[in-house]
């Protein structure tokens, strides 16, 4: 913890995840004095902590092991006898987590931004004379930047023991591979971590609400992605819903599924209780106005706390835009082209409308697509499941959005968003040399695809 300065701050934000740490950073580098407040040592937040960076590194992990059990023989590689050690996994993970924590405190040092490990609380709303309490001291500052994130949501009378009944936060941490996991809601992460437990040897099965698995994303990737978690051995029970849980097993309308551990993934909850005096909509979200001020002066929200798409970097970028905002520039956050990604083997990654969302606004659509196994690179690395889907405008042919599925979808769905942030159309990207053979081809030819079509 750095040292707290008696004297007046520009900026104090309190949530040290993506969006305030982003904040602080740039709030510091735009000339600010800041400082940024955590309950946890460790800066970074859900993200790096217990939710993104944990994930993906054990997703990761995972995938390398069934990768190195079932699909190298092909290319004349035998290895005999490969297992696991859970543990090193898990140590491995950790380390990770803490190289990248340092690496915050790195810039807050290089920026000078002040850390402070403990609750903040906001102990003054008073418009010029605002406050916030923490570890019992107060700190006096011109404005603050509430970025207190999220929790997972639990279901009505259920207890999240993280024992047995876990959220993300008890699903990343298990030392023991469960034998039969129940997991409860099929968005990002019931089907990220389905995976990765799946993959070490758990039976999975996933009950889930609605009639389709990854909600948000284009249907017909949403439909390829559960045909391949079904071939990867994961059950699903869709338009199913949960009735009661007990300690082990789960209670639906068909009967009752066994299960040592079940993971309640069903959306996340804000988190805000640091003053009532700030006002939330009906669904517990801070509201703030365009540029990101509740209803008390001086006092911004960003991130998950406001709502919106609960995703990392979408707070990264509101933190970024609400210290340019209070250094008195006009930033601006384009929603319209924030990329998401669920990180499964395939992975799904979107940018921009849906084909669901064309056909409901009743635009002039066309389709293009290019299947990886056209890819000279996907073909030759044998990661040709999947497809690139591409829908431009029938009449100025610009791209409107990007849908893609397969093992690149997650680093290729940038390319997508920087040419939809530059207002491409299908033809500019036709237009532009990629470098063969390479996976980014697959977008090109999606653009050329539905370039030529009538
Ligand atoms: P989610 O909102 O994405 O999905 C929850 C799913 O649970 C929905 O499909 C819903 O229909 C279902 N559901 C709700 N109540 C249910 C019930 N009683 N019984 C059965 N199914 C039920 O929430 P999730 O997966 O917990 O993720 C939380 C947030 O974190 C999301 O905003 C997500 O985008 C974000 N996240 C993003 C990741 C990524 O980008 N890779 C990874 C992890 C989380």
């Amino acid at each position: 913890m750095s040292s707290i300065d008696k004297q007046q701050y520009d900026v104090v934000v309190i949530g040290g995840g993506p969006g305030g740490y982003k904040c602080s950073i740039t709030a510091a580098k735009l000339g600010l004095k800041v400082a940024c407040i955590d309950k946890n040592a460790i800066f970074g937040g859900t993200c790096l902590r217990v939710g993104c960076i944990p994930s993906k590194a054990l997703l990761h992990i995972s995938h390398e092991y069934t990768k190195a059990k079932n699909d190298l023989l092909k290319f004349g590689i035998n290895i005999t006898g490969i297992n696991f050690d859970l543990q090193q996994m898990l140590n491995y993970t950790n380390a990770r987590v803490e190289e990248l924590g340092n690496g915050i405190d790195y810039l807050f040092n290089l920026f000078k931004v002040t850390k402070i490990h403990g609750i903040g609380k906001i102990h003054s709303c008073k418009p010029g004379n605002l406050e916030v309490l923490v570890n019992d001291n107060i700190l006096k500052t011109k404005n603050i930047v509430i970025a207190t994130g999220s929790e997972a949501s639990a279901l009505p009378g259920i207890d999240i023991d993280e024992q047995k009944i876990l959220s993300s936060t008890g699903a990343l941490s298990l030392t023991e591979i469960p034998k039969k996991m129940v997991v409860i809601g099929a968005g990002a992460i019931g089907l990220e971590m389905s995976s990765l437990w799946s993959r070490l040897g758990t039976d999975v099965t996933v009950v889930e609400f609605s009639n389709r698995i990854a909600a948000s994303v284009d249907s017909e990737l949403s439909n390829a992605l559960l045909i391949s978690l079904q071939k990867q051995g994961i059950k699903f029970l869709l338009n199913t819903k949960v009735e009661e849980i007990g300690q082990n097993s789960v209670q639906i309308s068909a009967g009752n599924i066994e299960a040592d551990k079940i993971l309640v993934a069903i959306g996340r909850t804000p988190n805000y209780e640091i003053n009532d005096k700030i006002i939330k909509n009906n669904r517990g979200f801070i509201e703030v106005n365009s540029k990101y001020e509740t209803n008390i002066k001086g006092i911004f929200a960003i991130g998950d706390v406001i709502g919106g798409i609960m995703l990392a970097h979408k707070a990264e970028e509101e933190g970024i835009a609400v210290a340019e905002v209070i250094s008195g520039q006009s930033p601006h956050v384009d929603y319209e082209i924030i990329p998401s990604v669920i990180y499964t083997y395939p992975a799904v990654s979107s940018v921009g409308k849906t084909e669901e969302e064309l056909k409901d606004a009743n635009r002039k659509y066309k389709v293009g697509k290019c299947q990886f196994a056209a890819n000279g690179r996907a073909k030759i690395t044998d990661i040709a499941e999947g497809f690139v889907k591409v829908l431009v405008c029938s009449v100025t042919d610009t791209i409107l959005g990007v849908h893609i599925i397969g093992a690149y979808a997650d680093t290729l769905i940038n390319e997508a968003a920087v040419a939809m942030a530059y207002g491409a159309a299908a033809e500019d990207i036709y237009r532009i040399c990629h470098s063969h053979p390479d996976i980014n081809e697959a977008f090109r030819d999606a653009c050329i695809d539905a370039f030529f079509k009538k």
